[in-house]
């Protein structure tokens, strides 16, 4: 996969002439602006080249600001760095597409962007509230428009070279087949929750049998305790080879042949995370073997975004 040493060089190919993304990309789910500031400067200069934005994480301007900085700073051009932010559910509608994707892009102070994706299947009434609720406080969902509606409007900003590649982020394998099929631009990219709790295995397969790049977040089960970085057979592993829990949370992610996203928010933090290298055959295949199953993140049957707390 990669021609240098270690795994922070490696990067994926991407259909449709789309480049490559680098297989360590940096998150920028952060809740605090300033910390988004901070981290994103951190991640940076460390050596991440692959960031990843939401216009529903209500931060692309920090991030824009912090990409622009960092970069003056480091002599370094826009092409240098992939840049991926996401569709939310308000904007499903076809119309509403271009209209988002422009907004994010001056929020985030570019002019093209490396990946596009749509956040989740999940259409939530048009408009500019992110989280529509009736009375009850239940989602208004959509269904007024087709995820294959988005996809087409999706497929016109590839046509029109406004980013050079679409995907698709918290998807099921089932609902990924009728669009694949449907799409005349295939999905490059497929964003959604794997770590050894939960490896999505068939989802896998089938990106890697088509081409598709699987991006894993939560590789570190977003942090959580207890949890993975608790993991007995992930400390064994660690003290045995002299590298942290995180490390080989993320060598296994991008052995398995993912690219991953990860948010250390300290620069200290944000070294660890990018400095790995590769896991013995051994260690490796005795993380696959981890037999717990676990979902962290319910996004993916509700289109709401948030981590399930852990139970103490
Ligand atoms: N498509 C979607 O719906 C979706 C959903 C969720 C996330 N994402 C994307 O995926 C990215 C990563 O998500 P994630 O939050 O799950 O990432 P993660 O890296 O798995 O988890 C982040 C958590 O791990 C902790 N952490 C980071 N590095 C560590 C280290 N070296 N040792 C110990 N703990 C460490 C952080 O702790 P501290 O807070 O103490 O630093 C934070 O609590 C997000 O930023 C976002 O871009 C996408």
């Amino acid at each position: 996969m990669s021609e240098f040493p270690g795994l922070q060089m490696a990067r994926l190919p991407l259909n449709h002439g789309g480049g490559q993304i680098p297989a360590l990309g940096f998150g920028t789910l952060i809740p605090d602006p300033a910390v988004t500031v901070t981290a994103t400067r951190d991640a940076l200069q460390a050596g991440f080249r692959h960031f990843d934005c939401a216009e529903r994480y209500r931060n692309e301007r920090e991030v824009g600001e912090a990409l622009q900085a960092g970069l003056a700073a480091q002599g370094m051009e826009r092409q240098d760095i992939f840049v991926t932010t996401k569709l939310w559910n308000s904007n499903h509608r076809p119309e509403r597409v271009a209209p988002a994707f422009e907004a994010s892009l001056d929020r985030l102070k570019l002019n093209y962007l490396d990946l596009y994706l749509i956040h989740t299947p999940f259409a939530f009434q048009p408009g500019d509230e992110q989280d529509p609720r009736d009375q009850n406080g239940n989602v208004l969902y959509d269904d007024g428009v087709t995820l294959l509606d988005t996809w087409r409007a999706m497929e016109s900003l590839v046509d029109r070279g406004r980013c050079r590649a679409i995907g698709l982020s918290d998807i099921t394998l089932n609902k990924l087949l009728p669009l694949y099929e449907s799409a005349r631009i295939k999905p490059a990219v497929v964003q959604v929750e794997s770590h050894p709790y939960l490896p999505e295995t068939e989802l896998l397969e089938f990106c890697k049998k088509h081409g598709i790049v699987f991006l894993a977040f939560a590789p570190l089960g977003h942090g959580m305790r207890p949890g993975l970085l608790e993991n007995p057979v992930i400390s064994a592993i660690a003290v045995r080879i002299g590298i942290t829990p995180a490390q080989a949370l993320l060598a296994w992610a991008v052995q398995r042949g993912t690219a991953l996203l990860t948010t250390p928010k300290t620069a200290a933090r944000a070294r660890e995370n990018f400095e790995i290298s590769p896991l013995p055959q051994d260690a490796f295949d005795e993380i696959s073997r981890i037999q717990t199953r676990q979902r962290l993140n319910d996004v993916v049957n509700t289109g709401n975004p948030g981590f399930i707390p852990p139970k103490n």
